[in-house]
């Protein structure tokens, strides 16, 4: 085997809750209720294999195309789970953090999210980003934005722009690029989450639905990793030559 064994970072589209809600004749958002339930699994279980950061995708910024009461009652959801949740991944010595543009939902959102942002800021195990109004689009130009102003302020010179110089600009600034990305539900796509810091991240797909996503699966999604030979433009052999070294 060559390369690291266990992701640093995983990034999750948890998808299809409403399928699974569905399936059992029930209304879409006990899926997501359900999601919910194993959104905290799967923290707890990235917590317990050393894995340092893990980031879920909860809402796209396509997702404002949903019925209005699925988004109000997701919108809801995500403010019972924020209250319920936050003190316990406190107490473990799990960091939180959201990206995207939060202010849609509203302040009472926005202010809890901050508060937890800052309660958790110095915690060590764990690193959890939530992904809500999310777009990897949005975040690209946002940070395009940024670079823009320094150039206007005559901080920086036009020929002076890399991939590098706009890196801080970007949401996940700071932390490393996703190792896993893992989509649940059977669509093989990104749906615009992560677009930058995915351009060397293994990807896996399962047909399995996010609220049957359990502690096996993810195992499998490890083991699906662990299998893996990462050469980032290299050649396979130079990548086995530098691991024997
Ligand atoms: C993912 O599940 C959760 C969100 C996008 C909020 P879906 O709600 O997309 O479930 P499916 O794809 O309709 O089954
Ligand atoms: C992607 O799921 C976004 C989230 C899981 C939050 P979608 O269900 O919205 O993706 P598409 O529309 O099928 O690509
Ligand atoms: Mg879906």
């Amino acid at each position: 085997m060559t390369g690291a064994t266990l992701p640093q970072h995983v990034a999750v589209i948890m998808d299809g809750n409403g399928r699974w809600a569905k399936a059992r004749g029930q209304a879409r958002i006990q899926g997501h209720r359900k999601g919910v339930e194993r959104v905290r699994d799967l923290v707890a279980a990235c917590a317990e294999t050393g894995i340092k950061a893990v980031t879920l995708f909860a809402f796209s910024s396509e997702n404002w195309r949903r019925p209005r009461l699925e988004v109000r009652l997701l919108r809801q959801l995500f403010l019972f789970a924020l209250e319920r949740e936050i003190p316990k991944l406190h107490e473990n010595d799990i960091r939180f953090s959201a990206i995207g543009d939060i202010a849609a939902f509203g302040a009472e959102i926005v202010r809890r999210v901050r508060e937890a942002e800052e309660l958790t800021r110095h915690n060590q195990r764990l690193h959890m980003t939530i992904a809500a109004n999310y777009g990897g689009r949005w975040d690209v130009a946002q940070a395009c934005r940024c670079l823009a102003e320094e150039v206007k302020a005559g901080r920086l010179a036009p020929a002076d722009i890399s991939a590098e110089s706009l890196e801080p600009y970007l949401s996940m600034a700071g932390v490393p690029e996703p190792d896993l990305f893992i989509r649940t539900g059977g669509e093989q796509r990104i749906s615009n989450f992560l677009l930058w810091q995915l351009a060397y991240t293994e990807l896996y797909f399962t047909p399995v639905l996010w609220p049957d996503f359990d502690r096996v699966q993810f195992d499998l999604a490890l083991a699906s990793f662990a299998g893996r030979q990462r050469r980032f433009g290299r050649t396979g052999d130079q990548v086995e030559a530098a691991w024997r070294a």
